[in-house]
């Protein structure tokens, strides 16, 4: 469990630098915690904003992202860039990342040990985020970091809380290439998250 249910990550030593974002990334990019970093390309971090207060979490980095260092950069975050686009939020006020930051062999999902192994990456990354809201990408992004109860297909689009910290897990895009009818309840998910994130924006004054 990453976090607690007031919405708090459950540890809190993390070994990682949590004053300057860009020590951090560069001791991040340099893990080789689980064995997927003997098969994967390079560690590939998160991006974007830390300033904006939510934060839009997939699975695992695939081929493009492998290649490139990026996350979100192939055609499911082709698409996932033009749902963005479409709603109004802006890519760069949002952090992007993924749960585990090395591409697992033949993109299958990561194993519970992988997660784990990943998981004070991710931490700090939300320690220097400090979400308010959080957008879970897919079931298993879903499952990790809300609950191992929830299925996408019935729980996509419900505001779910920890304490103060809010998630609204949404279909992954990756998803919706295969499923172009699920377009529309994504559209959906995205009008609340563009709400969400105007009433953060007024709230901290950002
Ligand atoms: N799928 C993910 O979950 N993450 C990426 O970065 C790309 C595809």
């Amino acid at each position: 469990m990453l976090f607690n249910q007031n919405g708090q990550l459950t540890e809190t030593m993390f070994n990682y630098p949590e004053n300057d974002y860009e020590v951090f990334r560069e001791k991040a990019l340099k893990c080789e915690r689980c064995n997927l970093r003997s098969t994967c390309t390079q560690v590939v971090m998160g991006e974007g904003s830390l300033d904006h207060k939510i934060m839009f979490i997939g699975e695992g980095p695939g081929a493009s992202e492998d290649k490139k260092g990026r996350p979100f950069v192939g055609r499911a975050g082709r698409l996932l860039d033009k749902i963005l686009q479409s709603a109004n939020i802006k890519r760069n006020n949002i952090y992007i990342t993924n749960i585990v930051k090395c591409r697992p062999p033949e993109n299958r999902n990561p194993t519970d040990n992988e997660m784990k192994a990943c998981s004070p990456i991710l931490k700090t990354e939300i320690k220097y985020i400090n979400p308010k809201v959080i957008v879970p990408l897919g079931s298993v992004a879903s499952r990790y970091l809300i609950d191992s109860s929830v299925k996408i297909t019935k729980d996509r689009g419900k505001w779910y809380n920890k304490g103060d910290l809010y998630f609204l897990p949404t279909f992954h895009p990756a998803y919706l290439l295969r499923n172009e009818n699920m377009k529309k309840p994504v559209w959906k998910d995205f009008k609340k998250i563009k709400k969400a994130v105007d009433r953060i924006e007024e709230l901290y004054n950002i």
